[in-house]
């Protein structure tokens, strides 16, 4: 696990932008897992500026989503779906019909779910799949005691996350209590992973995927497993972390040769 520590959210945004800009530079066909959420939104900014001012070509990219509400109307605003629609289709210049989202609105969502699994395999799998991490430790939706070998499933969403999510919503009554997400097990054949996080609320979590004991009740500890993740944080989301040895590149430097190698052959991995 390659651990990259900068000081600010907007060096987040921009370092994590180079690692998804530096895998599509090498395959421009790349199929890149979109997770939701406020953390991979200033990734897609950078991304979405990087193509407007040319130095970027995205057309020929597919987008998986990560999961998404059951039983919000198709078209709600507080779909995935939608987000996906705001946050990359448009700015990144893709087709609705290259992002791929499970089917939460429909009635039979264990079909929904197969569906997306045969979707993605289709597709060649997710080469760079972009996380975030809930506060009690999920990515996707995959709460904790979720089975590290999961699959694309739905299940219901814990406390925590409704109240962490809720501030999405109107009302805290109105976040869905069921979700449809990629399981763990799918997570990890993604051939890259790349976790950002900002933030002290995310401090506790961060320490027990990156220093815990893989466990179910820290479903992102289970990416100490993948061979090539990438975990980009800000001093404040790393301000749990005990251990030394972490990367602290020089941000003025971003961009430099020295740079590029470590984005392509991350050293701890
Ligand atoms: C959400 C999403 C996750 C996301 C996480 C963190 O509920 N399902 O994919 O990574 O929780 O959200 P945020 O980035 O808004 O803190």
């Amino acid at each position: 696990m390659d651990v990259v520590i900068l000081p600010s959210a907007a060096d987040v945004a921009a370092y994590a932008a180079d690692v998804v800009a530096a895998r599509i530079a090498r395959e421009p066909d790349a199929v890149l897992g979109v997770a939701t959420g406020s953390s991979p939104v200033g990734i897609y900014r950078e991304l979405a500026r990087r193509r407007r001012e040319g130095e970027l070509e995205l057309a020929r990219l597919t987008c998986f989503a990560l999961d998404e509400y059951v039983g919000l109307a198709p078209g709600d605003p507080h779909s995935y779906a939608a987000y996906l629609e705001r946050e990359v289709a448009g700015p990144l210049g893709l087709p609705a019909d290259r992002v791929h989202v499970p089917e939460g609105s429909g009635a039979d969502l264990e079909q929904a779910a197969q569906a997306y699994e045969q979707a993605i395999a289709a597709a060649g799998g997710i080469d760079l799949q972009i996380l975030g991490i809930g506060t009690n430790g999920h990515i996707g939706f995959n709460e904790p005691l979720s089975s590290l070998s999961s699959r694309t499933r739905a299940l219901a969403l814990s406390a925590q996350t409704r109240a962490d999510n809720a501030r999405f919503f109107d009302r805290p009554d109105d976040v869905p209590t069921h979700c449809l997400t990629q399981g763990l097990g799918t997570i990890l054949e993604a051939r890259q992973l790349l976790l950002v996080a900002q933030g002290q609320r995310k401090a506790a979590a961060v320490a027990a995927a990156v220093e815990g004991p893989v466990a179910a009740r820290c479903p992102a500890s289970v990416l100490q497993f993948h061979p090539h993740t990438t975990v980009v944080l800000d001093e404040a989301a790393a301000s749990g972390l005990t251990l030394g040895g972490y990367r602290r590149p020089d941000v003025a430097g971003r961009g430099d040769a020295e740079q590029q190698r470590s984005l392509d052959d991350p050293p701890c991995s």
